[in-house]
């Protein structure tokens, strides 16, 4: 390796569907519009259709946001906590999900739901896959905001050995395609501290939900 040679390249391709943006996105310019989405519609940790409680703390932006509650999951135009519409999707939100879904091979991209999921160290998110979206054919893509986390990218059927990949602030990893509905989850978030944000990782997801 000589000294030119990227230790983490700025585009990856993990695998068939799967691309790792690294520090794509300034997060500076994400954050500064967090305070006001989750003061329209707060974190919360929603109940699973198991009836328990959600590690990660959630909300979200946009047309559509995903809610799990214990009938199911499902899309709602309506923030459930607060009756009113979820907040818009912030313009540079919209243009970060677009730019990385054109880099990652899907061009067009307009989301209608942005997931915002909150992370503390020892939280995790189990493996599942995101398949409540009614237009598959786009991708979903993924922003890292704070403190690391290790994506945990699985197969198309569940269980079996987890690829992990170390996710910093400002990454962004797109899968779509052939691996749009891949079985993927994060471990357990190692205690770190962001200069910003403190002892948290923000991550958001974006769909497109209908
Ligand atoms: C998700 O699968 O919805 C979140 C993934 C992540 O936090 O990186
Ligand atoms: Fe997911």
């Amino acid at each position: 390796m000589d000294l030119f040679t990227k230790l983490r390249p700025e585009k990856q391709s993990i695998r068939e569907g799967v691309t790792l943006l690294t520090s794509f996105a300034d997060t500076d310019i994400l954050l500064a519009e967090i305070p006001v989405l989750l003061g329209a519609s707060p974190l919360r940790r929603m109940l699973t259709p198991g009836g328990r409680q959600m590690q990660v703390a959630m909300s979200n932006c946009g047309p559509l946001g995903w809610v799990s509650e214990p009938t199911g999951y499902r899309y709602t135009a309506y923030d459930p906590l607060s009756g009113n519409p979820w907040p818009d999707i912030p313009l540079s939100f919209r243009t970060l999900a677009r730019e990385a879904a054109e880099q990652a091979g899907f061009s067009g991209f307009e989301p209608d739901a942005c997931l915002i999921n909150e992370y503390t160290p020892g939280i995790r998110l189990s493996p599942h896959i995101d398949q409540d979206e009614a237009d598959r054919n786009w991708p979903i893509v993924s922003v890292s905001i704070g403190i690391p986390a290790v994506f945990q990218l699985y197969g198309l059927t569940r269980g079996g050995r987890a690829e992990n990949i170390p996710l910093y602030d400002g990454d962004v990893i797109v899968f779509g395609g052939p691996a749009r509905l891949i079985y993927h989850g994060v471990k357990k978030v190692e205690r770190a501290r962001d200069a910003r944000i403190g002892e948290k990782r923000i991550n958001l997801t974006f769909r497109r939900a209908h």
